[in-house]
């Protein structure tokens, strides 16, 4: 049935409101408009009576089809922004959350103020704090993750932005030689008791990049324990809501001079600042 752009971005609306919230839903279609379709709201007022190809109807019901069963925007589109910057994601990667901008800017500031040459990204996923910190400083960047996946598209998303870091496959800093410099990481602290009452749309993330054990904890903890030993300066790191009492006590446990919490604009712990 012949349909213009306005007429197919209410019905887009319609559709995701089945599973989304009508606001969300509203600000999704907006988005796929702009995203997916390269439509922006000013096009929008001058051609939205226009007719929409067949071609263009059918993108837009193949993306509904997927989405419906859960799958994030984000995978469906391929790619995330951040930093203002496209970063390509695949299933292989978390895709990036706005609030680790928090962290982006704590680590900016922090390494500034401490003078670092260096850095180490733990847990780099698409890549998104490494090629940041490589475009925003003049450090020299490590990256390291588990998994040859997420690796070989942060690789990719470095090239294609320009970014100079050296990408390396391991657990923590095991594979990175010392002196480290800044250590940052946005590692799994989800705990996996948690898992049946998560958003759908998580399952399509790796459980790998979402949970850690001892409620969430464990690789936080585990490295700014190996930080710590390896004479970091400081060990930044995104945590989880109601994270940061105990794990303050643990960093301070382990040695580190000072441990900070910084909540995020809902207000919930978001970051973790260690310092010698
Ligand atoms: C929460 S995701 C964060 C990805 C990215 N830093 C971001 O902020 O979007 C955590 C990442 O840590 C990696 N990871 C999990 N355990 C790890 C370990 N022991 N050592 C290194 N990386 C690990 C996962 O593969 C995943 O890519």
């Amino acid at each position: 049935m012949a349909q213009t752009y306005h007429q197919l971005r209410l019905d887009l609306a319609t559709a995701l409101a089945v599973f989304l919230d009508p606001e969300e839903a509203h600000a999704e279609s907006l988005r796929w408009f702009e995203e997916g379709l390269d439509l922006s709201r000013s096009w929008m007022v001058a051609h939205g009576s226009e007719m929409v190809p067949a071609m263009v109807r059918r993108r837009v019901s193949a993306w509904v089809r997927r989405r419906r069963t859960g799958e994030p925007w984000a995978y469906i589109l391929g790619w995330s922004l951040f930093r203002g910057h496209r970063f390509k994601v695949t299933r292989d990667t978390l895709i990036p959350r706005p609030e680790t901008e928090l962290l982006l800017e704590a680590a900016l500031d922090v390494g500034r103020r401490l003078k670092v040459d260096r850095c180490v990204d733990v847990g780099t996923g698409s890549g998104i704090l490494a090629i940041s910190l490589a475009l925003e400083t003049d450090w020299r960047v490590t990256a390291t993750d588990l998994s040859p996946g997420a690796l070989a598209v942060a690789r990719e998303n470095a090239a294609s932005l320009g970014a100079e870091a050296t990408f390396v496959e391991g657990s923590l800093l095991d594979p990175v030689p010392e002196p480290l410099g800044l250590v940052v990481a946005n590692l799994p602290y989800v705990d996996p008791a948690d898992r049946p009452g998560l958003q759908r749309e998580l399952a399509f993330e790796p459980a790998s990049a979402l949970f850690a054990a001892d409620r969430g904890l464990a690789l936080t903890e585990a490295l700014l324990a190996q930080a710590r030993a390896r004479r970091a300066p400081a060990c930044l790191l995104e945590i989880g809501a109601g994270q940061g009492g105990e794990l303050c006590r643990r960093a301070l446990g382990i040695g580190w001079g000072k441990a900070m919490v910084h909540q995020d604009f809902a207000g919930h712990d978001r970051l973790l600042v260690a310092l010698g």
